[in-house]
């Protein structure tokens, strides 16, 4: 497991646990239209706080992938209100989302999706340059602190094939921090790796929830992570079946 101190992490969001970061209310997605059209999620209702891990469970084709990635902003819904600093953007044209997006959140997927030809550092100071928060020398010495930050200080310089799966998501996570974004999704995180790393990578993100007041909103089809999660929300055919909170699942 990845020994990450609590107080190593700082704590750099004034953000007092439990305040609400994002909303969806009522969220609808239908894929095509007419007879091919395809109802992925109905009626989906969730808030998003400042400290939380939310897991995200559920069958295969339930809707995990779509619920997540409406509230990322990666994709429009249908129907429903997508609630951001007390804004409802589900109606936002296409030119509004990336800023907002860049804002908001910090995205971790399965595959890394880290560049091959660049080093750790450059991967996480691309994406800093990218997203226009920090550039040159202020971009290299961020990167260089999110990296020491999940860990990898010693790693700065090496390729994403020179690292270990555990290394390379911890980089897809330092990436995803950079601007500084209140909200981490994560869409399968640790579904690429074997199950002490993946217990690792969520000890990492329980950290900067716990730590840092971000919100995690993590799919998962593993039920061993619900033990970092405050809340778990269960999606079945497209429909939140459950929510339930830690201490109901203690109690369970
Ligand atoms: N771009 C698309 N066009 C048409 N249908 C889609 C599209 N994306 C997803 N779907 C359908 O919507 C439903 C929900 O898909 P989604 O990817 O959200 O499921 P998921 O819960 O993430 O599944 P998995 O666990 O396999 O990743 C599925 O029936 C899927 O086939
Ligand atoms: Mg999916």
């Amino acid at each position: 497991m990845v020994a990450i101190a609590v107080s190593e992490l700082g704590s750099i969001s004034p953000t007092p646990k439990g305040t609400p970061l994002a909303r969806l209310v009522g969220i609808g997605k239908t894929y095509g239209t007419g007879e091919t059209a395809i109802a992925a999620l109905r009626d989906a209702t969730v808030d998003v706080r400042a400290g939380e891990v939310i897991l995200i469970e559920g069958p295969s084709g339930s809707g995990k992938t779509t619920l997540i990635s409406i509230l990322g902003l990666l994709l429009r819904p249908t129907a429903g209100e997508v609630w951001l600093d007390g804004k409802n953007v589900a109606g936002l044209g296409e030119r509004a989302l990336p800023a907002l997006r860049a804002r908001h959140f910090g995205f971790v997927f399965q595959g890394f999706n880290l560049f091959p030809a660049l080093t750790a550092l450059e991967n996480v100071e691309i994406a800093l340059t990218m997203k226009g928060s920090k550039t040159g020398r202020a971009a290299r010495a961020e990167a260089t602190r999110l990296l020491e930050l999940v860990d990898l200080g010693p790693r700065l310089h090496h390729l994403p094939a020179d690292l270990s799966g555990g290394q390379k998501q911890r980089v897809a996570i330092a990436r995803a921090l950079g601007g500084d974004p209140p909200i981490i999704v994560g869409d399968e995180p640790t579904a690429a790796l074997d199950t002490k790393t993946a217990l690792g990578v969520m000890e990492l993100l329980r950290a900067l929830a716990t730590d840092q007041g971000r919100a995690v909103v993590v799919v998962t089809h593993d039920p061993r992570l619900e033990r970092f999660a405050d809340r778990v929300v269960r999606v079945e055919d497209g429909l939140i079946s459950s929510i339930t909170s830690a201490s109901e699942r203690h109690a369970s």
